[in-house]
């Protein structure tokens, strides 16, 4: 299972990745997360404390790491530069861990556009494929609210992605333009998550207002949460109710991407 998930800014994006990754730590199974947005803040949705936290590198910081598998040194050009540095030993070294799950933490890359050949950007591409290609974890990536992710492609490989929606009309227009996206991409299973929604009328919106799309559930808004944030302990410890829906969530998908008898 590998899923990437996406939607507007402040949508829920990063509370849906947190509880889905510990449901599925809590069965016993083994998580990557990935948290791929520069403004990184999964761990603390995670509940892993904030000096540990603080301790995770982002891999796009790892300047002699990139160095050495790449053979060029960070923020050069046209070095000379291997395309397919080793990467599968990176997971054990540079993740967080809680529970079954490891975090990882991308970083950014300044100007990583499509074809850019810089080391940062061909460490990452390479790890991205290792990920999405040759793991056996369950693979969950955060993603950023923008579409350069997946402008450059970072999240193809995916078996689906689960856009995240409020009830607003703003963020069901980004659901249209990552759903282009993703197809774009070859990917071709896109969910849809309504989070904050308090009644049955928000629910409504959703579904009537996303009539192409597939909505595979709903992380109502529930005060634990934003009483988790500003406490800094983890979603998922906070919101019983919050970690119900998730895995009814977990179920939902798990029906669909399960090969039609
Ligand atoms: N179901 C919910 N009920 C109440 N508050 C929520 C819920 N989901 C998310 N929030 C709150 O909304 C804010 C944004 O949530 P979150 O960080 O998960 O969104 P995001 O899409 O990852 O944001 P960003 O685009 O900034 O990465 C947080 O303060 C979070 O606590
Ligand atoms: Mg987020």
């Amino acid at each position: 299972m590998r899923l990437a998930i996406a939607g507007k800014g402040g949508v829920g994006k990063t509370t849906l990745a947190s509880l889905l990754a510990m449901v599925y730590s809590a069965e016993g199974k083994r998580v990557i997360a990935i948290d791929a947005d520069p403004d990184a803040n999964l761990a603390g949705a995670l509940g892993i404390p904030p000096e540990q936290a603080r301790r995770i590198t982002p891999i796009s910081q790892l300047k002699d790491l990139i160095e050495e598998r790449t053979g060029a040194k960070a923020g050069s050009f046209g070095a000379y530069l291997k395309l397919n540095p080793r990467v599968d030993d990176i997971p054990d070294r540079f993740s967080a861990h809680k529970g079954n799950i490891r975090l990882m933490v991308l970083g950014t890359v300044k100007g990583g556009g499509a074809g850019c050949i810089c080391p940062e950007s061909a460490l990452l591409r390479s790890l991205m494929s290792h990920l999405l290609l040759e793991r056996s974890e369950v693979i969950i990536m955060d993603m950023e609210a923008g579409l350069e992710h997946l402008a450059r492609g970072t999240a193809a490989g995916v078996d689906a992605f689960i856009i995240v929606v409020e009830p607003g009309r703003r963020s069901l227009q980004t659901a249209e333009s990552i759903q282009k996206l993703a197809k774009d991409l070859g990917i071709d299973k896109c969910y849809v998550v309504g989070c904050k929604t308090q009644n049955a009328a928000d629910r409504l919106f959703i579904t009537e207002n996303m009539p192409g799309f597939e909505i595979i559930g709903f992380i109502n808004y529930n005060a634990a949460i934003v009483q988790a944030d500003r406490q800094g302990t983890g979603i998922y410890e906070a919101a019983p109710e919050a970690v119900l829906e998730a895995r009814q969530i977990k179920e939902r998908l798990e029906q669909g991407l399960s090969p039609k008898a």
